[in-house]
C-alpha cells in the first residue's frame, strides 16, 4: 500500500531519456487532471508533457466506461493506455503516474458500495496503472500512498477511494439539486478500513507536504452534485484528523465536476487554510455552467477543459497552483500558497 520513491534517482533516469530536461534540485512539479473520454482527442498530453512534470496524477473518470461489461471496460482502458500521445507522455515521465478512480471508471454513474462489479473493475484499474503489488491487488478499494523524496524534502501523496465503500446518497428535496447532506453516523464515504488506514497515514506522516487526492470535491458543498458535503460528519472527521496529527501543509486535489476552481477554508488548529484544488475535465467541460454558490471559493470558476500544475519551490516554501488549458497551455488561473 505504500511506496517510497527517491525522485533524485528517477530524475537521473529521466534525464537520460529526455536530454533537454533539467530540473533544479529545489523544484518539483506535479501535473494533475481528471475526466478524460478515451475516444476523444488525446493530443493534449503533448501540452502537459511540455511542462516537464515529475509526476502525473489521475483524479478519476480516467476513462468513461459506465458498463457492466468488464471485457468492454478492459478494451476502453486499453484504448487509453495504448494511445500514442499518452504512451509518449508516460514514457517521458518515467511512468510516474498515480491516481484514483471516480464513478465512470468505477463503472456506474454516481456509484458507491453497492456496485456489483467493483472488484472486477478494481483489477482493471490496477492493470491500467501496472500495479504488481500483491497487497493492493488483494485489498478492497484503490486507496494507497506514495512518498517522494526530492532533495531531502518529503512529499506524501495520499490517494483516497471515494467509491468502493461509499454509502447511498440522499436524493435532494430541492428539485434543482441532485443530492443533499446525509447526517447519520452510519453513512460513510471512506468506510471503516480506509479510515483506519488514513488515520495511520496521517499520524505517521513525516512529510513536509501532504497531498490528499479525493475524486470528488471536499470543500465546495452547495452545488447539489457529489461532494464530501453530502456526508458532513465524514468531512468533519477528515478535518479533525488533520488537526489531531498536525499534518504539515495539507493540500486536497479533486476533480469530477468538469470545471476547475480553488476553495479554501480556515480550520481552527491548522496553521494555514485548507485548500481544495479542483481540476476537471481534461477532454470536456461544463460549458453551460451558469454559476453556483461555494462559500469557500477563491477566485473564479473555470468551466473550460484544463489540467492542473502544482509547482513546488522549496527555497521559498511556496506552492504555485495553476489551471492550464488543454487546448493551448494558456494559464487560466493561479493561486500561490505560502507553506509552513
Ligand atoms: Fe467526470
Amino acid at each position: 500500500m505504500k511506496k517510497l520513491i527517491l525522485l533524485s534517482l528517477s530524475l537521473v533516469v529521466l534525464s537520460c531519456k529526455t536530454a533537454q530536461k533539467s530540473i533544479a534540485p529545489t523544484d518539483f512539479k506535479i501535473a494533475f487532471g481528471s475526466c478524460n473520454v478515451q475516444s476523444e482527442d488525446q493530443s493534449y498530453w503533448n501540452l502537459i508533457g511540455s511542462e516537464e512534470p515529475d509526476v502525473f496524477i489521475w483524479g478519476g473518470d480516467n476513462i468513461y466506461a459506465d458498463t457492466e461489461d468488464m471485457a468492454a471496460m478492459e478494451e476502453m482502458y486499453e484504448q487509453q493506455k495504448t494511445n500514442p500521445y499518452y504512451q509518449k507522455f508516460i514514457y517521458n515521465i518515467d511512468n510516474q503516474v498515480y491516481g484514483t478512480w471516480d464513478d465512470h471508471d468505477y463503472g456506474v454513474n454516481d456509484g458507491g458500495e453497492d456496485w456489483t462489479f467493483k472488484d472486477e473493475s478494481q483489477q482493471l484499474f490496477l492493470d491500467f496503472f501496472d500495479v504488481k503489488d500483491f497487497e493492493r491487488r488483494r485489498q478492497k478499494g484503490v486507496y494507497h500512498s506514495v512518498d517522494f523524496e526530492v532533495a531531502s524534502h518529503q512529499i506524501k501523496l495520499i490517494i483516497l477511494d471515494t467509491r468502493y465503500f461509499r454509502s447511498a446518497l440522499q436524493k435532494a428535496s430541492d428539485p434543482t439539486k441532485r443530492f443533499e447532506a446525509r447526517k447519520n453516523s452510519e453513512s460513510t464515504i471512506l468506510g471503516a478500513e480506509q479510515w483506519k488506514w488514513l488515520a495511520n497515514e496521517l499520524k505517521e506522516s513525516q512529510a513536509d507536504y501532504n497531498l490528499i487526492v479525493s475524486s470528488i470535491q471536499v470543500l465546495s458543498h452547495e452545488h447539489g452534485f457529489e461532494t464530501w458535503g453530502n456526508f458532513p460528519l465524514e468531512e468533519q472527521k477528515l478535518e479533525d484528523l488533520l488537526v489531531k496529527y498536525q499534518v504539515k501543509n495539507p493540500l486536497i486535489l479533486s476533480g469530477d465536476r468538469h470545471l476547475s476552481e480553488f476553495s479554501q477554508k480556515e480550520i481552527e488548529g491548522l496553521a494555514s487554510p485548507l485548500t481544495d484544488f479542483t481540476s476537471s475535465g481534461l477532454t470536456h467541460a461544463y460549458t453551460d455552467f451558469s454559476g453556483e454558490d461555494n462559500a469557500y471559493r477563491v477566485g473564479e470558476v473555470i468551466p473550460k477543459t484544463s489540467y492542473a500544475l502544482i509547482e513546488f519551490d522549496f527555497e521559498k516554501k511556496e506552492l504555485v497552483l495553476k489551471m492550464k488549458s488543454t487546448k493551448n497551455n494558456k494559464l487560466l488561473q493561479k493561486l500561490k500558497l505560502q507553506m509552513n
